[in-house]
């Protein structure tokens, strides 16, 4: 049996790897052990089986004698550990949730439903690194992954709404601490009919642009406002999440030229579901009907959401995704531009098909070879 460590499996990331493990039934078949920079020689988590105490995250004889290594600790983590690692002659598979390794040429970027062949492709010719891609780049490539894969995409941009989970558990607690102080302060205006709507609107304001207003995470207030910037300056004016929509898309797809994506990254005060709307140029004038069936065809998880108030309302929100695997595709229209102009609407959630999902099936992949 196969010797897999977890490393990094309590964070919010590896909880939910380690939730959805438990509920597909894949550590079966493994022998698997968990790993801590923090834990190590404590009991093992509960996954309905015998695990050996926790282990040292950091004690590289321990990982040399893994066949494979998943870890979700980050990147500082892989940074300190994986060089190490390959130099002390280890020549099993790392697979990582965190971004270090995404763009070296020895690895791949795994979402297996939209790149299967370029895995099996590595697998062959002996890749042994298998990161995770960025978020909004997998939940987008799930939705309209087929629309790529049939060269229909000439260029297309995404303007996305990021939830808070993607800055980390920290961020999301800030969150519904805003939101809670907005509400605790609003409370009597609130419950009085007669109070003056301009009089809340202050008083909401008041309270997000007070001192006590928590923002210590964010750098600004989310709740009832929004962040246009996600992660760090590139040069060009970019920010980094946004490079990484041209960037990891075009590797993943191993897409030859590589096809023009951008757009604005945006932080919204949803929890844990990514949205986005991306404007597409056809490479053809191709029908919404024919669009449609080739977008739900792709994959079990994508759901075509008509055109509707109701459906849009009641299918197509991060409340109405969260906790579930289904990647909705809606507003399905083409453009006042012309015919090779076409608008979609996408939510996933950023922890399942975002974060833990694409790893664990890499996993479930090099298990079953
Ligand atoms: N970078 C993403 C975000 C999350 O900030 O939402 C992880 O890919």
């Amino acid at each position: 049996m196969q010797k897999v460590a977890l490393i990094g499996y309590r964070g919010m990331v590896g909880s939910v790897l380690v939730e959805r493990m438990i509920s597909e039934n894949d550590f079966s078949g493994i022998e698997p052990f968990f790993a801590s920079t923090s834990q190590a020689g404590e009991k093992g988590p509960d996954i309905g089986m015998e695990v050996p105490p926790v282990a040292d995250a950091l004690d590289i004889d321990f990982l040399s004698g893994m066949d494979i290594i998943l870890t979700c600790q980050g990147s500082d983590y892989t940074k300190k550990v994986y060089p190490a690692l390959r130099k002390n002659g280890w020549k099993g598979y790392w697979i990582d949730a965190a971004s270090a390794l995404r763009m070296n040429d020895d690895s791949v970027i795994v979402l297996d439903p939209v790149n299967r062949p370029v895995i099996d492709k590595a697998l062959q010719r002996g890749v042994l690194d298998f990161i995770g891609g960025n978020c909004t780049v997998s939940l987008m490539l799930m939705a309209i992954g087929a629309l790529f894969r049939k060269g229909y995409i000439e260029w297309m941009t995404s303007m996305t709404y990021q939830a808070a989970s993607g800055s980390g558990a920290k961020n999301m607690r800030e969150l519904v601490a805003q939101m809670a102080g907005i509400g605790h302060n609003a409370e009597t205006m609130l419950s009085d009919p007669a109070a003056g709507i301009l009089a809340l609107d202050r008083n909401v304001l008041e309270t997000m642009k007070s001192d006590a207003f928590e923002t210590g995470q964010f750098g600004a207030p989310l709740a009832g406002s929004l962040l246009p910037w996600i992660d760090a300056k590139m040069e060009n004016g970019q920010t980094k999440e946004e490079w990484k929509g041209f960037a990891e898309t075009n590797k993943i797809l191993a897409a030859e030229p590589p096809i023009p994506i951008d757009g604005i990254c945006v932080r919204i005060g949803a929890m844990r579901c990514h949205s986005q709307a991306m404007t597409i140029k056809l490479t053809k004038d191709i029908p919404v009907d024919e669009i449609e069936d080739l977008i739900q065809s792709a994959n079990e998880w994508v759901r075509i959401v008509q055109n509707t108030k109701e459906d849009s309302l009641k299918s197509l929100t991060p409340a109405a995704v969260t906790g579930t695997l289904e990647i909705p595709v809606g507003r399905i229209r083409k453009l006042n531009m012309g015919n090779h102009y076409l608008g979609v609407f996408t939510v996933g959630d950023q922890l399942l098909w975002g974060a833990a999902e694409p790893v664990r099936r890499m996993l479930g992949i090099l298990k079953n070879r």
